[in-house]
């Protein structure tokens, strides 16, 4: 991406929102060359809504429970996604399965966070799964979505250990610690156009390094 070039996200979310909030800071302090242009929430209550409204991002809430199916949801949520001009989807806690018709729309372009190691523990209430099988160590992962759930091409991940007293609670904000730091570094390679995909890998080019290639031009 180049200079002042700004990838534009749209962010969705269920909840609290601490995920959108480490991406908003991080793009306020030009830590991530991007803005998010959109915030979207299937849920009136997310407290996502709030942290958009303070940070003056435009928001939307598509209920799905206005809807009949699945399908009819994702063209809604599509629709206004492409509307603001989002080239990035960013899953930030949401709690929805995303159908063909949205990954379709955006091949290669939705990515997601999730608080377990993958392919360990796919799915929902992962923290506890993980504490219920006795993992040495636990973590989170951002992978880009295809149609199955939590199967999709591995960009990055972060471990941390889990210890003999941990609870639920105190392993998933462990956990969300990492996520915090690891989702905005994935999308910032995004952003530099570092990430490709190869077969199930992901591939990070190291960054481009254009006025070293301007002061020696190979011979
Ligand atoms: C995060 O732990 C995220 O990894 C998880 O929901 C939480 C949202 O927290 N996502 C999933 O489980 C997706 N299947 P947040 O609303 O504070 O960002």
């Amino acid at each position: 991406m180049s200079a002042n070039r700004k990838l534009k996200l749209g962010v969705l979310a269920s909840g609290g929102g601490t995920n959108l909030q480490s991406i908003i800071d991080q793009c306020q302090q030009q830590k991530i060359d991007a803005e998010i242009v959109l915030v979207l929430c299937n849920n009136p209550a997310a407290g996502a809504l709030q942290r958009a409204e303070n940070a003056d991002i435009p928001s939307l809430c598509i209920n799905h429970r206005d809807f009949h199916d699945r399908q009819s949801f994702d063209q809604k949520v599509v629709a206004a996604l492409q509307e603001a001009g989002v080239e990035l989807v960013v899953l930030a806690g949401f709690m929805r399965i995303i159908s063909e018709v949205f990954v379709d729309a955006f091949p290669q372009r939705i990515i997601n966070i999730h608080p377990a190691l993958l392919p360990a523990f796919p799915g929902l209430h992962v923290q506890k799964k993980a504490l219920e099988y006795g993992a040495r160590f636990a973590g989170c992962t951002v992978h880009f979505v295809d149609t199955g759930v939590d199967t999709g091409p591995i960009i990055m991940q972060a471990v941390v250990p889990v210890l003999d007293d941990d609870t639920v609670e105190t392993l998933s904000a462990r956990i969300l610690q990492q996520e915090h730091q690891i989702y905005p570094k994935a999308i910032q390679l995004i952003a530099e156009e570092r990430v490709s995909i190869v077969g199930r890998r992901v591939h990070i080019n190291s960054a481009a390094a254009p006025e070293t290639a301007l002061i020696n031009p190979p011979l």
